[in-house]
């Protein structure tokens, strides 16, 4: 796989890089980012390389995020060569209900005061940036349905929803037959595997795509925070005040030992063989990248240039895989047998939504006697 090798946006006609450039780095309004040269040297440095999709939010870096992005688009006439991506749903005025969350009202003002800042009348790919918990999906639909029709999006998607929700989204659309959901955005690395369960199994089905987000885990998997005598300070986002999300947790570091060993034997930094196994997992159709210097956008951008061996790759896959909780047990291959009546059935396409150990838990009194 290479970055100028497109892919299409789920089940659309828009092609789209492998890597996608993340831009909640561009700006340092928000104490982990970049100045604005260093964010142009990313944006060219990865158009060069031949990507073509930028993904943007009308709160990141305050705004900053996507004036950024309109400027160096507008300067450089390349309205029709990138794919732009950006989100609605924080909220853009304090003390005012209607200008966050989900609803019509809302999805309107923020996208009119996107594509202000993006100097465009368009953008490629507009998100629900993250459930607000009531709005209808309905109006959410309905409003998405009207925006393509107006010109003012071409496609759209959801970030940071549960499966049932797009899930039923997505089949009202194809009843309806209103505009469809084109692809999802949500937390995907070696080290936060739960949407391994429900969303991508529902995404294949449903002909969604999948841009992950913080494929490093926020520069976790980069191996630069070490387990021993961690205090999470140092000079990483992860020891700042962007650290929102806990990632110095055991299961994190088994994660780590793994990866830092495969890297080591392949002889590449660990950035891009957790970059590289993320954009090669089934259901993947583009990895959103986060970069606060060049040297981190050089590694990142070129992490699809080599093929992790399949030995390798079963270590990496086996290391954070989701625990094996109920209902999903009864997928499990030994559960599996006993519907089928130990008769092999090879499906048109396989659920792929059993994601645990392939041998059956021991019985309490054969682990008894192993252990003695
Ligand atoms: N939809 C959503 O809810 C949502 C949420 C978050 C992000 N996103 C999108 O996803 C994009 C990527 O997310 P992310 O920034 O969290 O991705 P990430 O890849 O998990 O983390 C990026 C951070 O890791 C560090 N890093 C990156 N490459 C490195 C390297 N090669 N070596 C060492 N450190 C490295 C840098 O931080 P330090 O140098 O400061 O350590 C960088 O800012 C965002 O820009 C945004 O577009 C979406």
């Amino acid at each position: 796989m290479k970055l100028n090798e497109y892919t299409t946006l789920g089940r659309t006609g828009l092609r789209v890089s492998p890597l996608c450039l993340g831009t909640m780095t561009f700006g340092t309004e928000w104490g982990f980012g970049a100045a604005e040269d260093v964010s142009k040297q990313q944006f060219d440095r990865f158009l060069e390389a031949g990507g073509n999709f930028i993904d943007t939010a009308d709160g990141y870096t305050n705004g900053h995020a996507e004036e950024l992005v309109g400027k160096f688009v507008s300067e450089g006439k390349l309205r029709d060569r990138v794919v732009i991506a950006t989100k609605y749903t924080f909220s853009g005025q304090p003390g005012n209900p209607n200008a966050g969350g989900n609803g019509r009202k809302n999805l309107y003002r923020a996208l009119e005061g996107s594509l202000r800042r993006l100097k465009t009348d368009y953008v490629d790919l507009y998100y629900l940036h993250a459930w607000d918990t009531f709005t209808p999906i309905e109006e959410v639909l309905s409003t998405m349905d009207d925006l393509i029709g107006e010109g003012k999006i071409r496609y759209f998607g959801m970030s940071d929803t549960p499966a049932w929700y797009f899930s039923r989204m997505q089949t009202i659309a194809e009843k309806e037959g209103k505009q469809r959901i084109a692809t999802l955005q949500l937390e995907y690395s070696l080290a936060e595997r739960n949407i391994e369960r429900e969303h991508i199994p529902a995404a294949q089905e449903l002909g969604i795509g999948l841009c992950p987000w913080s494929p490093l885990a926020g520069g976790f998997l980069s191996g630069k925070y070490k387990r021993e005598g961690n205090t999470g300070r140092g000079d990483g986002r992860l020891s700042g005040p962007g650290s929102i999300f806990n990632k110095f947790t055991e299961h994190n570091w088994r994660v780590l030992d793994a990866l830092l060993d495969v890297a080591k034997k392949l002889g590449k930094p660990p950035a891009q063989v957790a970059l590289n196994w993320l954009a090669t997992q089934p259901g993947v159709t583009s990895v959103i990248l986060g970069a606060r210097t060049m040297a981190q956008l050089e590694d990142n951008v070129t992490s699809l240039d080599f093929a992790i061996p399949a030995e390798l790759r079963e270590r990496l896959d086996a290391v954070g895989a989701p625990e094996v909780v109920h209902p999903y047990s009864f997928y499990a291959p030994w559960m599996q047998a006993r519907v089928s009546g130990n008769v092999t059935v090879s499906p048109w396409r396989p659920a792929n939504i059993y994601v645990g150990a392939t041998a059956p838990p021991a019985a309490p009194e054969k682990k008894a006697a192993a252990e003695k």
